[in-house]
């Protein structure tokens, strides 16, 4: 199975939201529009502060806030998201709390499994108390679960993002290699902790300071697998960004945070990797 993508260009789950970014961007100028990750029950999403920006990165706790998939199919069943995916090819995120819900939420997607050109699933959100770290860090459970979902999404482009938490990313390729799966993203965000002026924020950190951990990734990565479809995310705030992530083996490119400073910025790089005096 291959993915084709008219650009590399691809909005990243969470900062893009729910397809609020495609009022800024040039459908031409993006591959792929991912939305934020659903899972299977409802989530408030964490209390705020939720997120701040330092210098370089972006400190979050969102919590994966979302509407909770019974919803979302019901939603995209009534045509709420009709708009985008007029316009744009969509990846589903899914994600969730313990090994069961990540099975189960890959069944009740399954009615609407065909408007996506891709589901990519979040084995590595650290914001959330059971999920994505805990998962990974058990390889037998992770097995488990990603061998289940290739069974249950038998046709879907299924592509499997993780951070550099919980799991080294050379053994998650692996993983991905071993279970049929068909892809891999790599990086999410990396847990850390600022001072505020009334104590420290926990989250995830984004932004610039990822962009060589997420190089290394990639590239070790496609040291090993040739022929594994790979998208980069982490740091892009700029066509030469993206250059250096598909010159280390990327297949498409990821913009997370960057949207938060400049919500046309996918045009913009888009025009700058156009331009041939670059
Ligand atoms: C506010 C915020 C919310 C995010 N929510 C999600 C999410 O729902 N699912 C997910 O897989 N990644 C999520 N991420 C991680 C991004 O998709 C991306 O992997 C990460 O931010 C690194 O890329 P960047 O440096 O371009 O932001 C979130 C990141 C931020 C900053």
């Amino acid at each position: 199975m291959v993915l084709n993508l008219r650009s590399p260009l691809v909005v990243a789950s969470g900062p893009g939201g729910m397809g609020e970014y495609m009022e800024f961007i040039d459908p031409k100028a993006l591959g792929a529009y991912i939305l934020k990750t659903i899972t299977l029950h409802h989530k408030e999403g964490a209390t705020p502060p939720r997120i701040r920006a330092g210098k370089d990165f972006v400190i979050n706790r969102i919590g994966l806030e979302n509407p909770g998939i019974d919803t979302f199919v019901e939603d995209t069943v009534a045509g709420k998201y009709d708009h985008l995916f007029d316009r744009v090819p969509v990846i589903l995120s899914l994600g969730g709390d313990s090994p069961d819900e990540y099975k189960e939420i890959a069944r009740r997607a399954l009615p609407i499994i065909d408007r996506f050109i891709a589901v990519e699933y979040n084995f590595s959100c650290p914001n959330v108390e059971a999920g994505g770290l805990a998962i990974v860090s058990d390889r037998m459970v992770l097995k488990d679960i990603m061998v289940s979902i290739r069974d249950i999404l038998k046709d879907t482009f299924l592509i499997a993002k993780f951070g550099i938490e919980g799991i080294f990313v050379e053994q998650a390729s692996e993983m991905v290699k071993d279970t049929g799966w068909n892809g891999i993203t790599l990086i999410n965000t990396i847990r850390g902790i600022v001072k505020t002026h009334d104590g420290y924020l926990r989250g995830g950190i984004s932004g610039a300071v990822l962009k060589p951990i997420g190089m290394r990734a990639v590239y070790e990565v496609r040291q090993r697998h040739g022929d594994m479809f790979i998208m980069a995310s982490g740091g892009v705030y700029a066509p030469g960004d993206v250059k250096d992530y598909l010159e280390v083996g990327a297949n498409a490119v990821q913009i997370g945070s960057a949207l938060f400073k400049n919500p046309s910025i996918i045009g913009d790089i888009h025009e700058g990797l156009s331009d041939k005096s670059s």
